[in-house]
């Protein structure tokens, strides 16, 4: 792995170790460990196992909105949650169970556990990590905050606790512009990682002096511009929604740029029955669920080497399943739980501050929250 500060010191070049330690390819590791889907008559009764081991465990299931479908409904049914990745973090942190189920990738399981320290907080796969995580270590990422101590350092959710422990503040896609321009509002300059798209687009839409580093997203870098101008001529009344982690070749086409929540809302309230999705698939459940009647299309990705147009789909969320959802509830042997979000108290509370900051935020200033989506969302449409 290389790290890379520019001459102009706007930018640091760094990409996601490709390889794990043994040489494999980390999304093909991944995609390995992707549950089998399941025959219909299995699931009945893995479903009904899990429901009694929620209860008998008083524990809930908290999911993210790119997760198997059979995932997110287990959530709604049982009194859990689904969401994106702010109010997954609110929602784990209030909550009154004691053992907490997260449904997604690791930095989620992390922040849940670092909210609440004294609750057990529990992953079907500890190995669902995420890109943008994996693409800023903590070493690195503080070399680069010592060299530019002049700046507020502010960081994506996506990313170790460790990281977070050397951040001023947090986002997620749903705070982040409020969040900027009310620093930049205050004169400060900031420095931002890991995502080079979500951080070019915040600098674009706020003014704010950010400094970037250079990660991204396996799946949201693949969206094609070309491809998706093609398939807006297909389908001219249909909306764009595109989530601000994908390049700026493909925002700029956007009627909406936002967080997964966001699109939900943009599908579910905006105007239009038709809705080009530049996101994870995943997300699509949700939208057909509470949107039955309108028509929703795949944004293309076609990487390089594709071997079909729209496969969006987040290799570490896709290794969530009922399987795992069950195992990591009825795990009993002696000694630690593989499946249990541990993160070292010390580091913890210092990744805690930052986080903290954002729910503080995010719930007193919900008017800044609107402004920031109606003021800077360049062509906001249905949001
Ligand atoms: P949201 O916070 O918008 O749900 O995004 C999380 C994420 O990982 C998107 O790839
Ligand atoms: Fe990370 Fe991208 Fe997966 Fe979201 S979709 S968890 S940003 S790799």
């Amino acid at each position: 792995m290389e790290t890379t500060i520019l001459p102009n010191e706007q930018k640091i070049a760094f990409d996601f170790p490709r390889q794990d330690a043994l040489g494999g390819v980390c999304t093909a590791s991944a995609w390995a460990k992707v549950p089998e889907p399941l025959a219909a008559a299995a699931r009945e009764p893995l479903v009904n196992e899990i429901k009694a081991l929620l209860k008998a465990r008083n524990a809930v299931l908290v999911a993210h909105y790119y997760v198997d479908g059979a995932l997110q409904d287990l959530a709604w049914q049982t009194g859990g949650f689904v969401a994106d990745s702010l109010e997954m973090a609110r929602f784990g942190k209030n909550h009154a169970a004691q053992t907490l189920v997260v449904a997604g990738v690791r930095f989620m399981g992390e922040t849940a556990k670092i909210l609440s320290p004294e609750k057990t907080v529990l992953m079907p796969d500890l190995d669902a990590t995420c890109s943008l995580d994996l693409g800023c270590p903590a070493d690195d990422f503080a070399r680069f905050c010592d060299a530019h101590p002049d700046r507020q350092v502010v960081v994506y959710a996506n990313t170790s606790a460790a990281v977070k422990a050397r951040a001023d503040w947090m986002v997620t896609s749903s705070c982040a512009l409020a969040i900027v321009h009310e620093l930049h509002q205050q004169g400060q300059k900031i420095l931002f990682a890991p995502d080079r798209h979500l951080g070019r687009y915040i600098a674009d839409q706020t003014g704010a002096d950010m400094l970037l580093w250079e990660g991204h997203c396996v799946v949201h870098d693949e969206f094609k511009a070309a491809e998706l101008v093609t398939l807006k001529a297909k389908h001219p009344k249909a909306k764009i929604l595109v989530h601000p982690e994908s390049p700026a070749s493909v925002t700029e086409l956007a009627d909406v740029v936002g967080s997964t929540s966001a699109m939900i809302k943009a599908v579910v309230d905006g105007p239009g029955d038709e809705f080009i999705v530049a996101t994870d698939q995943g997300i699509l459940h949700r939208m057909r669920q509470l949107a039955p009647g309108k028509k929703l299309i795949e944004a293309p990705t076609a990487g390089n080497s594709a071997t079909c147009k729209s496969c969006a789909h987040c290799p570490w969320m896709a290794m969530n399943g009922l399987v795992g959802v069950k195992a990591c509830l009825s795990f009993d042997r002696p000694g630690p739980s593989p499946f249990e979000v541990q993160v070292d108290p010390a580091l913890g509370l210092k990744a805690k501050h930052c986080i903290d900051r954002m729910l503080d935020f995010t719930a007193h200033n919900p008017d800044k929250l609107a402004r920031a989506q109606h003021g800077f969302v360049k062509n906001i449409g249905a949001a």
